[in-house]
């Protein structure tokens, strides 16, 4: 296996590492490169930049594999819980069942609002989007937690307990529904149902296949590798920023249309779709319209260039929870023939375009109930724990501060010339 890498530039040999991982894919660590040649990199979007080393999350797009800590995601949406994979993602490995239990009870201790929250949430619009409610009042609930007394494994425990809860008020508020607190008998996921759907003064009684099909979500979404809002939370995990500030980043990240936004913008799309007719073929022209801005959401993927493996699980529980319910659906049959066209459309394929876990996820969440803008929120639920696995990982690895360099196109140095103010 090669070790280095000879570059020459202007008639000079340079000697550059070779970094490689567990699959033996490599990397030239070019961290000297500017010191030695005077030269740097330049990789908008960083599409071809290897940030750090990781051992949280695995993904060969172009095998469509993905895995957690090694297990591969077909094996852990079968066997395991959203708040075992949590713990496997945090912790590096699966609990045993006394530190499954153990973990879920500290999750639970949490479950609790400061009554200062609810006083500041009675005061934002109505307007507002959910997300953004949800990054400010992450953020927001360091005022209230004392950071002096917190240990690092409670700060991961109040996050794990409190965004459902921020979630929950939030669509509650939207309404009209007072809060409605945790249930200490029900599960994680049962739980955030309930704080969602109960009715004061009623019994809330679960329904195991939304509770199932919600879970799948979560754990499908936990963690994704160096994506856009894991990477923003790993650049202010460098700069040393708080855990609570770090993840409120990564949610406003999330947020964007062509990042986690996307699961809402999906169902936009599908809608319209519907609404003009379900004319399939105008709409897939449209995307490939180089003069037109739209693009076909919930399709391609930055790393996978063949099928999203998350997107092949999401299809088969959006199809189980729509037959289950019994639901007639016009907008899973709308997506399914949509990807059906798309995929054999020699533009898709010649760029690999496939369906992303958002094509489907959206399907879900309306199946459950969840209104499209907070699509998103329930996204961001999934994703905690691997963003807070990479905060973490970050600080164990003392990776150095983030800072890329630039290539300045701007004005040469130049003065101010004194104007002479001539007056009306
Ligand atoms: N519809 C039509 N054309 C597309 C699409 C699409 N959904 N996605 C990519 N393309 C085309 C681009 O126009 C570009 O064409 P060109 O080479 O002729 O200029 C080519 O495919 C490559 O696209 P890029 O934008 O360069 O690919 P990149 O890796 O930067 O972007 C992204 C990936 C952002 C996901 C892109 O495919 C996209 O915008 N998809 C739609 C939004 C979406 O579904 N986002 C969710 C992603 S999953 C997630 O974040 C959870």
């Amino acid at each position: 296996m090669c070790k280095i890498i000879n570059l020459d530039i202007n008639g000079y040999n340079y000697k550059l590492p070779v970094v490689s991982g567990t699959f033996y894919e490599k990397a030239i660590n070019i961290s000297k490169l500017r010191e030695n040649t005077g030269l740097i990199t330049f990789d908008p979007g960083l599409k071809n930049t290897g940030l750090s080393k990781s051992s949280i999350s695995f993904i060969d797009g172009e095998k469509g594999i993905l895995l957690y800590r090694g297990y591969p995601i077909e094996q852990i949406i079968n066997k395991c819980s959203f708040v075992e994979t949590s713990y496997l993602l945090l912790n590096g490995e699966l609990p045993n069942s006394k530190q499954l239990e153990s973990f879920s009870n500290q999750i639970k201790e949490f479950h609790y609002m400061n009554q200062e929250i609810y006083q500041i949430f009675d005061k934002i619009p109505d307007f507002y989007h959910p997300m953004g409610i949800l990054s400010s009042f992450t953020c927001i609930l360091t005022a209230f937690i004392k950071n002096k007394y917190l240990k690092e494994q409670d700060m991961y425990l109040h996050l794990l307990a409190k965004l459902p809860i921020l979630a929950a008020l939030t669509y509650r508020k939207k309404v009209g529904l007072p809060p409605s607190h945790v249930d200490k008998n029900l599960s994680y996921t049962s739980n955030i149902l309930k704080m969602f759907f109960s009715f004061p003064k009623k019994y809330y009684e679960t329904n195991p296949i939304i509770t199932d099909a919600l879970d799948k979500l979560l754990i499908l979404h936990a963690d994704h590798e160096q994506n856009c809002s894991t990477t923003t939370v790993r650049l202010l995990s460098s700069a040393h920023a708080g855990l609570f500030s770090s993840v409120s980043a990564g949610i406003s990240a999330l947020w964007g249309r062509l990042h986690g936004g996307a699961n809402q913008a999906v169902i936009e799309m599908l809608e319209n779709i519907l609404k003009s007719g379900g004319n399939i073929q105008k709409w897939i022209e449209k995307a490939k319209n180089k003069k037109d801005p739209f693009r076909l959401m919930g399709f391609g993927h930055r790393i996978y260039k063949n099928f999203d493996p998350r997107a092949r699980i999401i299809k088969k529980v959006a199809q189980k929870i729509i037959s289950q319910l019994d639901m007639d659906n016009p907008i899973l049959k709308l997506a399914n023939e949509l990807e059906e066209v798309a995929i054999q459309d020699s533009y898709f394929k010649e760029k690999k375009l496939y369906p992303n876990i958002d094509f489907y996820s959206g399907i879900i969440y309306q199946a459950i109930g969840i209104p499209k803008d907070m699509f998103t929120v329930m996204f961001a639920l999934g994703r905690l724990p691997g963003w807070m696995a990479h905060w973490k990982e970050m600080r164990l690895n003392r990776d150095p501060i983030g800072r890329p360099r630039q290539i300045y196109i701007g004005y040469k140095k130049r003065n101010i010339v004194e104007c002479v103010d001539e007056g009306i």
